[in-house]
């Protein structure tokens, strides 16, 4: 007896112990805080924010990130806060006080963000790492928007885990307005990504104003209409047809969206897509083609074939110059992106000014004839003071020195291991893992897109450097982007709802260190981050809360196997056999269903409150896996 009372009390003591270990760690996690940091220590008390509370700013930072930091408040939270240069005089209010250092301590992008309830003192070396830390101090604001918010206490010291965190959208499968563009540039920027790939031309359109060249966006923005056909099935347009659809950027246009990114840190590489891809260019100027006198029509969708330019024309050359002079002199970036992606080589291998070049400089086939063309477009980029990137498709021939390499093939090519490992500055652009023009949840139950599921688990789940490279090569891994290729996203909306919340997912993978990353905190903080995003009018997917269905049917037993499966934890499935829809009520799935052929199973995830998350799935058992 006194045994078990002994043993109760130790039991009960052993609880009290989890529990506490419980509370501190929820605590722990209730940061809800994407990326998440290096490393973050929880305090006592918090800080509260009054109407007299000014933040401090280094001078050389008061008008840009001051008059940033004023507008998100206001945006954010309603808090109309004042920006002063300079630090707080002793005894005046609790003030919020960032710091320019030379503590070599801090990373280049890094800070050290200290809050307590006397003070916020932010340290960082440079601008970025200051704009950092204000990031962070916006998402330990409330969700509820509050001017007098308060603030947990806590020290975060931070830095990214790789200098290239990047998203690129394609805007010329469909359009997208500089308004819309800025808007994504405003989000990412937020979560600490900072490269913005825009890749401006393709088949299906250019969007770049080349004042050398009017026809490119005269001619080359525009295409027929197919909307209501689906992308693979459309036809190509004759020359009578009307041309609506499409649009461009002014440079202009251009400057201002590069003023607006270089006020969030966002560096933005302009792709020009060549030799491949180019139906638009060739549109716009046949003589690009090595079909001479032949004429062709903007890409609609569908096949785009004869879309290669002329790699043994000089006069390729002289017209690529001047494109390339021009965008080197509207983009600041160090970087020009010059695709070289599936081209197409068979109108080369035709071609006599293709072959004459390949007979001339003793080139092999038709790859090496690429890596001829990529040399000579190197030659032009760092004529202008610039670096080339471009698609793993280069490494073919005889390679592209001096490229930085965008590894995104899968299956035998491996260019995430052949670029480091023929020593190539590479940056992982995963097919399998950051192209989210994949859909993010049962394809019948999504948007139409490639029929590829990426769910954001898996987004999330990458590791950028693979396990077969050596430190050296590891070395070469500037980082990693998700990519958004718009084929199937005609709208504005359709295009957020695949941005987010994989590409937020996206940063985590970018920026935080394996060892702080944790999906189960992730998919527990995401909720909170929905409700950020779409106070900022962005649409977002909750896909993540769809479960998927599959079955095996057994033709002896005449009944299916119904299996039910969830990315997420800490919810519970639940389902109905009667055709009904799935209620707070119904039965939890624990394994696999048996039921009979062409009964409807459907299933739905519930929170511990008994609300429904996402979507209903549905399906019924047939004989047709057979
Ligand atoms: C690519 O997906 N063609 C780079
Ligand atoms: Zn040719």
């Amino acid at each position: 007896m006194i045994k078990g009372i002994g043993m109760n009390k130790f039991i009960i003591g052993f609880l009290v112990l989890i529990t506490q270990i419980f509370v501190a760690n929820a605590q722990e996690s209730s940061l809800a805080l994407i990326p998440y940091p290096w490393s973050v220590e929880q305090g006592t008390g918090e800080f509260l924010f009054t109407e007299e509370t000014i933040f401090y700013l280094p001078q050389s930072q008061e008008r840009d990130l001051g008059a940033y930091i004023q507008e998100k408040l206001l945006a954010d939270q309603n808090m109309k806060v004042q920006v002063k240069s300079g630090s707080p005089k002793k005894g005046e209010a609790p003030a919020v006080n960032f710091l320019l250092t030379k503590n070599k301590e801090i990373e280049e992008e890094g800070y050290i963000l200290s809050v307590q309830p006397s003070s916020i003192q932010v340290e960082a070396r440079t601008a970025k790492g200051l704009f950092y830390a204000f990031q962070t101090l916006r998402q330990l604001m409330p969700v509820q928007p509050s001017a007098l918010a308060r603030i947990p206490s806590v020290e975060i010291k931070d830095h990214p885990r790789f200098e290239w965190r990047g998203l690129m959208i394609d805007v010329s499968r469909h359009f997208r307005s500089k308004e819309f563009v800025k808007k994504q540039i405003d989000i990412i920027a937020a979560y600490k990504m900072n490269k913005f790939h825009w890749h401006l031309t393709d088949d299906q359109g250019w969007r770049v104003e080349i004042r050398k060249y009017p026809n490119l966006t005269d001619k080359g923005a525009w295409r027929a209409d197919r909307t209501g056909v689906s992308w693979w099935k459309r036809t190509g347009a004759t020359a009578e047809e009307p041309k609506s659809v499409g649009g461009f950027y002014t440079q202009e246009d251009i400057k201002e969206v590069i003023e607006f990114a270089r006020l969030r840190n966002v560096e933005i590489i302009p792709e020009i897509d060549v030799p491949g891809h180019s139906k638009a260019l060739v549109s716009s100027y046949p003589f690009l083609s090595c079909l001479d006198s032949a004429t062709f029509e903007v890409a609609v969708g569908g096949k785009a074939p004869d879309n290669a330019l002329c790699a043994g024309k000089e006069s390729t050359y002289d017209f690529m110059e001047e494109v390339i002079g021009e965008i080197a002199g509207l983009f600041p970036s160090q970087y020009i992106h010059i695709g070289g992606d599936e081209c197409n080589k068979t109108n080369w291998k035709k071609c006599p000014h293709c072959q004459a070049v390949k007979e001339e400089h003793g080139l092999a086939d038709e790859e090496e004839l690429q890596s001829y063309f990529i040399q000579r477009m190197n030659k032009l980029i760092t004529a202008n003071d610039k670096k080339m990137i471009a698609w793993d498709e280069v490494l073919s021939g005889n390679g592209a020195k001096g490229a930085v390499i965008m590894a995104w093939r899968r299956g035998a090519h491996s260019p995430q291991l052949q670029a480091p490992q023929e020593g190539y500055p590479t940056i992982m652009t995963s097919y399998t893992y950051s192209y989210i023009s994949q859909v993010q949840g049962p394809p019948g139950m999504e948007p139409e897109g490639p029929k590829v599921v990426l769910p954001l688990s898996k987004v999330y789940s990458q590791e950028p450097v693979p396990e077969a490279l050596s430190p050296e090569q590891a070395r070469l891994i500037k980082g990693t982007e998700v990519c958004l290729w718009s084929e199937f996203t005609p709208t504005a909306e359709h295009t957020e709802y695949m941005l987010y919340p994989r590409t937020i997912a996206h940063a985590e993978v970018a920026w935080t260190v394996p060892a702080q990353k944790d999906w189960q905190r992730f998919q527990e903080i995401v909720p909170t981050h929905f409700q950020r995003l779409e106070q900022q009018k962005i649409t977002v997917s909750n896909s993540l809360y769809s479960i998927y269905g599959s079955y095996a049917y057994s033709p002896l037993e005449q009944t299916g196997r119904v299996f039910l499966e969830t990315e997420t934890e800490g919810y519970r499935m639940l389902y109905t056999l009667d055709g009904t829809a799935p209620t707070s009520g119904s039965e939890q799935y624990h394994g696999f269903l048996t039921v009979s052929l062409g009964q409807e199973v459907k299933a739905g995830l519930f929170d511990k409150e008994g609300q429904l998350l996402g979507e209903i799935t549905s399906l019924k058992v047939r004989k047709d896996n057979l």
